[in-house]
């Protein structure tokens, strides 16, 4: 075999070997099944119910540095916040008794809605969609 027909016949090949995944990418498009599956990914499981209710607070740092609470309004909302402090990145903590997220670095704390309640922090704590899935505690990352 001559060295141009067999670049062609293997770029046919590399290029057959693509259309399958081309087209599920396609028909995952038209029927937006592919942005469903996307957002189920996205949400990540931090915890089980009973843990935060053992604790008062679900911890993690991983996938993202995230601390869930039970809203103190309304125990039935969960709360998730990324716990990394506006200021300068340290993590925050949550604080049962005042009922805030308190940073232990330079002392600025936060609602439990993720507002700035005490400087030197000035912007929110991010927070994210959160969901209770069976007995797991599910977080929704951007
Ligand atoms: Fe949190 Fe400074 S890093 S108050």
């Amino acid at each position: 075999m001559r060295r141009r027909t067999f670049l062609s016949w293997a770029g046919v090949g590399w290029l057959m070997s693509r259309v399958p995944a081309g087209l599920t990418a396609f028909l995952a498009a038209c029927t937006g099944r592919g942005n469903e599956q996307a957002n189920a990914k996205r949400f990540e499981t931090v915890g089980t119910i009973a843990e935060l209710d053992a604790k008062g607070f679900l911890q993690t740092e991983s996938p993202a540095p995230i601390v869930v609470i039970r809203s103190p309004s309304d125990p039935k909302t969960l709360i998730a916040v990324n716990s990394t402090c506006t200021h300068q990145g340290c993590l925050v903590g949550w604080s049962k008794e005042r009922k805030s997220f308190v940073c232990p670095c330079h002392g600025a704390a936060f609602a439990a809605d993720g507002t700035v309640q005490k400087e030197p922090a000035a912007k929110p704590l991010e927070t994210y969609p959160v969901q209770i899935d069976g007995q797991n505690v599910q977080v929704k990352l951007g």
